[in-house]
């Protein structure tokens, strides 16, 4: 059974995703803690809702106090650990982590990311492909769960999933089924990875 360490920012779609399969019994795994750095993130009322430990963790007390983003990570990685996760997910989570906390779980590290490997790094990737396709430069776009490494939205590929794009489609249109498709692909990849002992 994977212990998982369900990190998010925003809206948590995909961490419901990983909540109904784990009930479903499609996904053999715990969530032992869902981290968000933002109080407003819906998904944390997603966590509640299904009655797991949450742990809200914002970087701006650490840049009022002028301390380093690596003690942040340091310390995030710290609270982190506390939960024994064989597997840190990030689904949504909208900041970089540092080797200051990747060092302290070391090919554990998961993320989901709205883009085929190597296109559209970093935020609004749906979007800037959606802007891609309406310039002619791109007929499909995908959804990609990797192994996290310093750099942004790069790392060994554990799974990928294209999603084509559609004359007529609008900006939501394409939202929508790169959303679908990723509450797939995240269980599905995460059934699939063996982490490392810790
Ligand atoms: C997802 O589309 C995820 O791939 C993306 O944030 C969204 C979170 O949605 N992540 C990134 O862009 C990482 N670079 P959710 O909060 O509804 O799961």
């Amino acid at each position: 059974m994977k212990q998982l360490a369900v990190f998010i920012s925003g809206s948590g779609s995909n961490l419901q995703a990983l909540i109904d399969a784990i009930r479903a019994g499609e996904l053999e795994a715990r969530i032992v803690v869902v981290v968000s750095n933002r109080a407003n993130a819906y998904g944390l009322v997603r966590a509640e809702k299904a009655h797991l430990p949450t742990l809200y963790f914002p970087l701006k007390a650490y840049r009022e106090a002028g301390q380093s983003r690596e003690a942040y990570d340091a310390d995030l990685a710290e609270m982190t650990l506390a939960y024994q996760p064989d597997l840190v997910v990030l689904a949504g989570w909208m900041h970089v982590l540092s080797p200051a906390f990747l060092g302290r779980f070391p090919g554990r590290v998961l993320n989901l990311h709205p883009a085929l490997p190597g296109q559209f790094a970093g935020t609004h990737a749906i979007q800037r492909a959606y802007e891609a396709f309406q310039r002619g430069e791109i007929d499909q776009t995908g959804v990609m769960v990797h192994w996290v490494i310093p750099e942004v939205d790069a790392g060994p590929v554990v799974a990928t999933a294209t999603v084509p794009l559609q004359a007529g489609d609008s900006l939501a249109d394409l939202e929508a089924r790169v959303h679908a498709t990723e509450h797939r692909l995240l269980v599905e990849a995460i059934r699939s990875v063996d982490p490392v002992e810790k």
